[in-house]
């Protein structure tokens, strides 16, 4: 960067006077022009680019569904395009009254010989008897075409519940990585939907398993740990809850709430998840290389793999007491300008870092030990229960190496739990495409080298006391028996 702004200092002379002399020197010296004019286009485009990158945030980009597709090969546009199992049964129901069809007219000569079943999803018990299947099939998609997973290879650990649209995205986005072929993409489910299955199961690029969290409110609908009828209300006073009688009325968290279960999936998930994969997947029985967490509604970098594999390599020398390496940050706008290749640590705090981080097993086996602090803090939140453990039971605390440039994103504006007005809009996807694609084509991703920076001011993470949320004693019980070995 430095080398192209030196030479495009150089004072240009006026283009518009040369003249049509065929000699060498003029050639030259039209080739060294040129070469100048290129310089001084990169120039401004770096000056433009850097002010237009901080103002990504505002600024409006397209994000119409064509404008989305047109920046994704067209080879993965099979991952964008839902096929919704109504299709066939509003098809035959339009087929049956013939004439007058306002159809596209596809495929409607065949339609007539073809007896269109009508989609119904599974039902309870028929989701229990799958998930089951699947947890103990432990089935590993592509191991034929990518071979079997190496010791050191990277896991891709992608926590799913049902978000579809993001879910999409993301694997547009790992399609596209680098190396993303050596790799074993789990993903973890906790509401069994015949769709995403579908769509996970589509996947061509890399080897890929599929687990499901057996305790999810929608196999136990009226049971803990989804919804009892005879559990407390929310919002019921203590005492009222102990003349009622009902489930638990000793234990609403700290701020006098009673447990939501919806809230407390989340968590629950997380650990289970974690334990599933580093404890008992046969898989990963001898697994030595880092696990990456990602959410269904992250987004990664092509780079984002390349990066990983760096950061582990340069560990010891940049950052000997680093034992978390985090590849996402929720900054509103991104300069990868100055950050491409920076890195820097601190502590790992929950709300910083909890996106897009990797940890191999040393790591996880000191976090499991501290189970009891993770399992009965009082705090429905997963990261906030890490960062408790990581501040109050591990010698060692977690400690991250973390890019500046973020090679993660997080595209799910809404969360779980919110539902704005907004929430299907495709803008902040439209915008991370862009802000990579001005990173690609300014040569901002694949950094030769990494480069540690002083960290900026790190206030002092003072302990808190937890977001509540996590007061039941049977949600202390269940998180606990989750971390029982079972292989
Ligand atoms: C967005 O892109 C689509 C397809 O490229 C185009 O048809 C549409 O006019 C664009 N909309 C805006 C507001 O630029
Ligand atoms: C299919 O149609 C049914 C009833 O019309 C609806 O409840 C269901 O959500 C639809 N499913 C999908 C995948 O669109
Ligand atoms: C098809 O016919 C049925 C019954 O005759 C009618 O209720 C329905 O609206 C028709 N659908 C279309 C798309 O015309
Ligand atoms: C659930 O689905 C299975 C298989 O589709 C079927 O055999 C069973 O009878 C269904 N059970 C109920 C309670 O509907
Ligand atoms: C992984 O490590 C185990 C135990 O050290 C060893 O037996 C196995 O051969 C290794 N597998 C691969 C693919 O390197
Ligand atoms: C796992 O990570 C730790 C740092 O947290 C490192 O010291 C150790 O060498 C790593 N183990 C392997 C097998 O790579
Ligand atoms: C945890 O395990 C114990 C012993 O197996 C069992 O009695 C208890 O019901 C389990 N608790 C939950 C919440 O699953």
């Amino acid at each position: 960067m430095s080398k192209m702004r030196g030479r495009v200092l150089i004072p240009l002379p006026n283009t518009g006077a040369m003249g049509r002399k065929r000699n060498n020197f003029y050639m030259r010296s039209i080739f060294i022009l040129a070469l100048c004019i290129f310089g001084l286009l990169q120039y401004h485009n770096f000056n433009y680019l850097d002010s237009r990158d901080a103002m990504l945030s505002e600024s409006i980009t397209n994000d119409s569904v064509d404008a989305i597709m047109s920046m994704v090969p067209a080879t993965l546009h099979k991952y964008l395009t839902p096929h919704t199992r109504n299709h066939s049964i509003s098809a035959a129901g339009l087929q049956l009254n013939s004439s007058g069809s306002s159809l596209g007219g596809s495929g409607s000569g065949a339609a007539t010989t073809i007896s269109f079943e009508v989609y119904r999803p599974p039902n309870n018990t028929e989701i229990k008897r799958q998930i089951v299947r699947y947890n103990e099939m432990q089935l590993v998609l592509n191991e034929e075409t990518f071979g079997p997973l190496q010791n050191d290879s990277v896991i891709i650990v992608v926590q799913v519940h049902t978000r579809i649209n993001y879910l999409r995205h993301l694997i547009v986005s790992l399609a596209q990585a680098r190396d993303i072929s050596k790799s074993l993409l789990i993903f973890s489910h906790d509401f069994y939907d015949d769709d995403i299955n579908d769509l996970v199961q589509q996947i061509d690029f890399c080897k890929v398993l599929q687990i499901f969290y057996p305790y999810s409110i929608q196999t136990h609908p009226h049971e803990f740990p989804g919804v009892d009828p005879n559990d407390c209300p929310r919002n019921i006073k203590k005492e009222q809850a102990l003349i009622s009688n009902c489930n638990n009325a000793l234990y609403p968290d700290l701020y006098g709430h009673y447990r939501e279960a919806k809230f407390t999936q989340t968590k629950h998930h997380w650990w289970w998840k974690a334990n599933r994969v580093f404890n008992e997947l046969e898989v990963t029985r001898f697994h030595t290389g880092l696990v990456l967490f990602l959410e269904e509604d992250h987004y990664v970098a092509e780079d984002f793999l390349y990066l990983l594999a760096m950061m582990q390599q340069r560990t010891k020398d940049l950052c000997p007491q680093c034992n978390i390496l985090s590849l996402g940050t929720y900054l509103k706008t991104f300069n990868y300008y100055t950050y491409h290749s920076k890195v820097e640590s601190m502590p790992w705090i929950s709300s910083k870092h909890n996106m897009g981080f990797a940890f191999n097993r040393t790591t996880w086996t000191s976090i499991r030990r501290c189970a009891r602090h993770f399992c009965s803090y009082d705090d429905y939140n997963w990261d906030w229960s890490l960062q408790h453990v990581s501040q109050q039971c591990l010698q060692r605390k977690l400690h991250a190496m973390i890019v500046k440039g973020p090679r993660v994103f997080h595209i799910g504006e809404c969360g779980v739990h919110h539902k704005n007005k907004n929430c299907e809009s495709n803008q902040v996807i439209s915008k991370v495409q862009h802000v990579l694609r001005i990173a690609r084509n300014s040569h901002q991703l694949f950094p030769r080298s990494l480069m540690m920076t002083v960290p900026s001011l790190i206030k002092k993470s003072k302990l808190r006391k937890g977001n509540g949320g996590w007061g039941d004693l049977r949600d202390h019980d269940l998180c606990l028996n989750m971390t029982m070995p079972t292989r």
